[in-house]
């Protein structure tokens, strides 16, 4: 066995040791995969100072706002990876995609029709829907997050000068499974860009921009929770959205048949 093998074989043998099966599994597929990755790549000293640096900065941009780790597992597709292992796409129920960053636990309940763009000059739409179970019944009082940035690409908690919550609610669905609020067009944004992820970006010759969207996560008893956006028709980066969050099945245009425009998506939940 050559040197390089010896090192890989010392450290499988090592943990070969390790009890608890799945933390075995883990352990040594990632010394695997890591190994081969260097054997591949031969990095120099220099460069693999620089890979440790560049992690060590990574968790040094997180904080109780900024989860940069977050985002380089969105931006390098691992998130949407983990999304297809576990939501594949295919079934009756809504497909899911990445949760993002700036999902806020127990956003604000509000009545249905409330509007939650609370002085934002953006252009006002409704957002209306049927939520729906497995058996394709809908959902009387399922509960409903939604969260969107404003009309300048920024959510609420990037806005210094905006600490309350903005552009986000909790709806319940009424006794037909309909839900309905108002809101304005969202536009695409870029995702943050002057940490360690956006020198990731630049480096690889990539934009960090994703196409409009509105963020919804929903749940029933009985049903597993969705995590999912719908995307607006028309916007230019569908096709080169920074996360690889696109599904076609969450693509959607806007009704400018009436006064004002209408955001209208139904979604089906799966069996928890
Ligand atoms: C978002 O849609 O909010 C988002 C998702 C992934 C990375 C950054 C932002
Ligand atoms: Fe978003």
């Amino acid at each position: 066995m050559n040197e390089e093998d010896a090192v890989t074989a010392a450290v499988l043998a090592r943990m070969g040791g390790c009890p608890e099966p799945r933390a075995r599994e883990l352990s040594t597929a990632l010394v695997r995969h890591l190994h081969a990755f260097l054997k591949e790549v031969r990095p120099t000293q220099e460069e693999w100072m620089r890979a440790i640096q560049f992690l060590t900065a990574t968790g040094q941009m997180c904080s109780d706002h900024r989860q940069e780790f977050i985002l380089l597992s969105d931006t390098l597709g691992a998130s949407m990876l983990v999304d297809a292992i576990n939501n594949p796409t295919g079934g009756l129920a809504t497909d899911s995609t990445v949760l993002g960053p700036f999902y806020v636990a127990g956003p604000p309940e509000l009545p249905l029709g409330a509007d939650i763009a609370k002085g934002r000059a953006g252009e006002p739409m409704r957002v209306e829907g049927v939520v729906r179970g497995p058996d394709g019944a809908p959902i009387a009082d399922a509960w409903m997050d939604t969260w969107h940035s404003d009309e300048e690409g920024f959510y609420d908690v990037q806005r210094g000068e905006q600490p309350e919550l903005n552009l986000r609610a909790r709806f319940r669905t009424d006794a037909q499974g309909r839900f309905h609020f108002r809101s304005i067009v969202p536009t695409f944004y870029p995702v943050p860009h002057d940490g360690p992820v956006g020198a990731m970006l630049l480096a690889q010759g990539r934009h960090p921009f994703r196409p409009a969207h509105v963020h919804f996560m929903l749940g029933a008893p009985g049903c597993r929770t969705l995590v999912t956006h719908v995307f607006l028709e028309g916007d230019p980066y569908l096709e080169s959205d920074a996360v690889f969050g696109v599904k076609p099945s969450l693509v959607t245009s806007l009704d400018r048949s009436g006064p004002e425009p209408v955001l209208r998506y139904d979604f089906t939940l799966a069996a928890a």
